[in-house]
């Protein structure tokens, strides 16, 4: 039986091998990480991150070809293939700080591989991580290996996005899997392409070298990134010219060069990947002497900065350029619908911006505890631009801050509701209701474009909705922006 031992229990780690594992009932999957809570809730009825079709998935395997463990060494050791997942942030400090990944939580899980290895071993590089690594990750394999050991490196990113894992496991677009040009290389290349080849059609399953693979996961997230700053930027200038940004997005998204998908204005892209690996690939630019490509992809994040600081201008400009005081409703605060995950949530920056103005928030979000939300606005704002400058923040006023588990709680006496998340349940709501409760005039800022504009004006509501014209009554008290 095949033995795979995965480092890392995080967002990738865990829904890829509970995929790889109900697929592939000849083989045996290990999940190891180094915190105990999170192995812990991946063995108990909770799991420790919300996708939906999950639970189902882990609940068929778990215990039979799928384990969840802390005994790192143990199941590496064992393992034929060991992925590794394990979290690589943007560096905050010294060379490289605001653009490159950290690799500390690789190179040490590289050394862990290297000592406890007593067999061969394919070694899977599945976390974003910049091109190249994997030559370093063969150096320190290689370089501490008096055993006599053959390592092989892969490249095998990863394109689930959060929210939609499950399907996006299950139907790959495309696997990609790199590696070396090597007898040894295609040998590893083809024992892993023969584990998803489990499931997955031949023709989606692409091989290449390993710098092709390990850019292709920079390359793709950049272009995602891009197309929705694309549309963000159109979306300032429909809100100037009386363009609706929908309108145009469909119209752009019909060429079928172009394509409908990720066309959504909105109040700005988050997530632990987009930003990372943009300014990830403005680095590695930097360093290979390419400022011209460097700048171009740098206006990707410059531009989604723009469009959450528009956002936060245009709330306190509409109420009469101050929000002091003034109760606002934040509905949603994770980075995207059906995922918990609050990594590099617009919502962080569009709270931040209004409790710099004083005003009082009131957040609702089905899927984010109290507790994550309060660390988050905690937490200084890494000026990613400007590492060097980078003040201390003053500790947000908690008293600023309430958090509830209803939106019409959230709404009540309050002056406007800002939508942040595109929650489906958010369709939904009795917006009367909502209406009669609140604070008059009753503002509604849409920063997903999720409400229906004309129904709200009806009942009463000031609307602001993403890229589309602006009502009379916003366009009148706007200062420029
Ligand atoms: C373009 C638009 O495609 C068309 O819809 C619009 O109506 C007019 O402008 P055109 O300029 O005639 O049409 O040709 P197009 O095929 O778009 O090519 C424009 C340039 O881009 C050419 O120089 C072409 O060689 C170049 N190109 C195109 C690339 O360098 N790479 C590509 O992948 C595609
Ligand atoms: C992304 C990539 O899609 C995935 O392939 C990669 O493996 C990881 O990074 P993820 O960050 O989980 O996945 O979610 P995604 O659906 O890409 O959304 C990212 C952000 O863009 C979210 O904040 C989302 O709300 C926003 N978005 C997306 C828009 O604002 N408009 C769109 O049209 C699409
Ligand atoms: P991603 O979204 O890329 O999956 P996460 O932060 O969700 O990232 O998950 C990464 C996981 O890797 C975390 O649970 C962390 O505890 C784990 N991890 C980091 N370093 C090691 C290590 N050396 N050994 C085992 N697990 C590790």
């Amino acid at each position: 039986m095949v033995k795979i031992c995965c480092i890392g229990a995080g967002y990738v780690g865990g829904p890829t091998m509970a995929m790889i594992a109900l697929k592939c009932p000849d083989i045996q999957v290990v999940v190891v990480d180094i915190s105990k809570p999170r192995i812990a809730a991946w063995n108990s009825p909770d799991l420790p991150i919300y996708e939906p079709g999950l639970d189902e998935v882990v609940k068929a395997c778990r215990d039979k070809n799928l384990f969840f463990s802390t005994d790192v060494e143990k199941h590496v050791a064992e393992a034929d293939i060991v992925f590794v997942s394990v979290n690589t942030p943007t560096k905050t400090r010294g060379l490289g700080a605001g653009k490159a990944a950290d690799l500390t939580y690789w190179e040490s899980a590289a050394r862990m591989i290297a000592d406890v290895s007593k067999s061969d071993k394919i070694v899977v590089e599945k976390s974003t991580v910049p091109v190249k690594t994997a030559e370093a990750i063969e150096k320190i394999l290689t370089h501490n290996n008096d055993k006599g050991i053959n390592f092989q490196i892969l490249s095998n990113p990863e394109f689930l996005a959060e929210g939609t894992a499950i399907e996006d496991l299950a139907k790959p677009d495309r696997v990609l899997i790199g590696g070396r040009e090597t007898p040894g290389g295609r040998k590893a290349v083809e024992a892993l392409k023969a584990v998803y080849a489990h499931w997955v059609p031949e023709d989606r399953i692409l091989t290449t070298n390993l710098w092709s693979a390990e850019l292709s996961k920079l390359a793709a997230n950049a272009f995602l990134a891009q197309r929705i700053s694309s549309i963000n930027a159109m979306s300032a200038l429909c809100e100037s010219t009386g363009a609706n940004v929908s309108e145009v997005a469909y119209a752009v998204g019909k060429d079928s060069r172009i394509g409908p998908k990720f066309l959504n204005a909105s109040v700005g892209f988050g997530g632990s990947c987009f930003q990372k690996d943009i300014l990830n690939l403005v680095y590695i630019c930097e360093c290979n002497g390419l400022p011209e490509v460097a700048h171009y992809w740098k206006q990707v994040v410059q531009i989604n900065d723009y469009q959450k600081t528009r956002f936060v201008k245009r709330v306190v400009s509409s109420m009469f350029n101050t929000v002091s005081g003034k109760k606002i409703a934040i509905l949603g605060f994770a980075f995207k619908k059906d995922t918990g995950d609050t990594r590099e949530t617009p919502a962080i920056d569009v709270c931040h911006g209004l409790l710099g103005d004083k005003a009082l928030l009131s957040i609702y979000d089905p899927q984010v505890t109290e507790d994550q939300m309060k660390r988050d606005l905690a937490m200084n704002k890494f000026d990613w631009d400007h590492p060097q400058h980078l003040q201390p923040q003053s500790p947000t006023a908690f008293k600023q801050v309430s958090v509830v588990w209803d939106a019409y709680e959230a709404t009540k006496d309050a002056h406007a509701v800002c939508i942040i998340t595109e929650w489906d349940e958010f369709k939904k709501l009795d917006y009367q209701r909502i209406y009669d409760n609140m604070q008059k005039p009753a503002f509604i800022f849409d920063g997903r474009n999720v409400l229906d504009v004309e129904s709200l004006r009806k009942i009463g509501f000031v609307v602001y909705s993403i890229g589309k014209p602006l009502d009379p009554w916003v366009k009148d008290l706007q200062v420029s922006i």
